[in-house]
């Protein structure tokens, strides 16, 4: 019997678990993913088991030209693309490469928090812009911009996730968009626009993303599979102006190394080429979507009076705002001794705030444990125990 678990995520028996960002489990495409790992051994056996070009390998990059240029409607250059470790792997070796500690790295809030401690690890301070319905409020990162330089404070980047946030599953518009990328060129501040849900839309596609609004930069974009292949590939891609990408392909890791995960990169090319990704993300928009609706019925069924969710057009993340004077800290164990847990808002601001929100995840759960879920919340709520 195996001692050690075989997943990041757990479940507890009796609990209702609104707190993971992953797949569904029953969709992870096993089938096809052995199928495209045959088709690339047979094709390509040894150079797929070979040290792989820093960069990545050419098969993958141009799958990822091509699809970018039809969903973006711009065109990308191979110099522009670096295969990664996925976007945890990318955000920790831009960081490594780009910041030196003690730098500013203005970060949305709320955002992803798991990306926070990236940038922790790096000892950058981290400086809070506040996000509102529209996303971040790009005429309070103007106002800091200026009070950081006042004060002589080196900024290396801004972090967001600008498409289906998490946590909030905000979207930025287009306006917003283009007001932040002019910012961004004219005080030469470098965006890492964090981007794993774009392509999972429910209701109409997202805006143009900052990349191919800035291409000449100083956006450098983060994709990943994670969320619409499978989180265990741990493959990824950046898209970024020729230099930045040569500085990370001249880092002795990748100089050491070769490209990072080369047969896997092998595997997706050969997936996507099948046809295979498209049918997935499909399957996923109409899974998710149909999961999404559960929820928010749920939630509008269950919950007492003072609660309000935004909507998410596409992601994996509903925040919820609780009634006024509850604290999502505070409330976690009533939930869980009523059978449901969620991420508390607090885990997801760099410098306070979140206290009345919570993160309910709802692509891993099935549609009665969404219902389940939203009914013992309301519970919870209510100050009462499942019955
Ligand atoms: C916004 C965001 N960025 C990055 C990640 C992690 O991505 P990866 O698996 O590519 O490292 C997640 C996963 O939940 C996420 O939500």
């Amino acid at each position: 019997m195996r001692t050690q678990p075989d997943t990041q995520f757990s479940l507890r028996p009796g609990i209702v678990e609104f707190r993971w960002g992953h797949p569904a489990l029953d969709l992870l495409p096993v089938d096809g993913l052995r199928r495209a790992a045959h088709a690339a051994l047979d094709r390509d056996g040894p150079l797929a088991l070979s040290y792989g070009p820093e960069r990545g390998p050419a098969c993958l990059i141009e799958q990822l030209q091509a699809r970018w240029e039809r969903q973006q409607s711009t065109s990308l250059s191979p110099e522009q693309i670096m295969i990664t470790g996925s976007t945890s792997q990318g955000l920790d070796m831009l960081c490594t490469l780009l910041t030196r500690p003690g730098d500013v790295a203005l970060v949305e809030s709320p955002t992803y928090h798991l990306a926070l401690r990236i940038l922790r690890d790096h000892q950058l301070e981290l400086v809070p812009i506040p996000a509102d319905d529209g996303g971040l409020q790009v005429d309070v990162l103007a106002e800091v911009l200026t009070a950081l330089e006042r004060r002589k404070r080196r900024v290396s980047l801004l972090y967001l996730v600008p498409t289906y946030n998490n946590p909030t599953g905000v979207t930025m518009g287009v306006e917003r968009r283009t007001a932040l990328t002019g910012l961004a060129q004219r005080e030469g501040l470098l965006i890492l626009e964090d981007d794993p849900y774009s392509e999972l839309w429910y209701d109409n596609p997202p805006p143009p993303s900052l990349y191919s609004l800035s291409p000449a930069g100083p956006v450098v974009h983060l994709g990943t599979f994670s969320k619409v292949l499978a989180p265990g590939l741990r493959l990824g891609w950046m898209l970024a102006a020729p230099e930045i990408v040569h500085r990370c392909t001249s880092s002795g890791m990748l100089e050491s190394g070769g490209g990072v995960n080369h047969l896997m990169a092998h595997v997706a090319a050969a997936f996507i080429e099948l046809g295979l990704l498209d049918r997935q993300v499909d399957l996923l928009r109409s899974t998710y979507r149909q999961r999404r609706d559960r929820l928010l019925d749920g939630l509008a069924r269950h919950l007492p009076e003072g609660c309000h969710c935004i909507r998410p057009g596409g992601g994996f993340f509903v925040w919820l705002r609780l009634p006024p004077g509850v604290n999502s800290d505070a409330l976690l164990p009533i939930a869980e001794a009523a059978g449901v847990s969620y991420v508390p808002g607090t885990r997801f601001c760099a410098a306070g705030g979140g206290e009345q929100h919570c993160r309910l995840g709802f692509t891993f759960l099935r549609l009665p444990d969404l219902e389940e879920g939203a009914r013992r919340l309301g519970n919870a709520l209510h100050g009462r125990q499942a019955g």
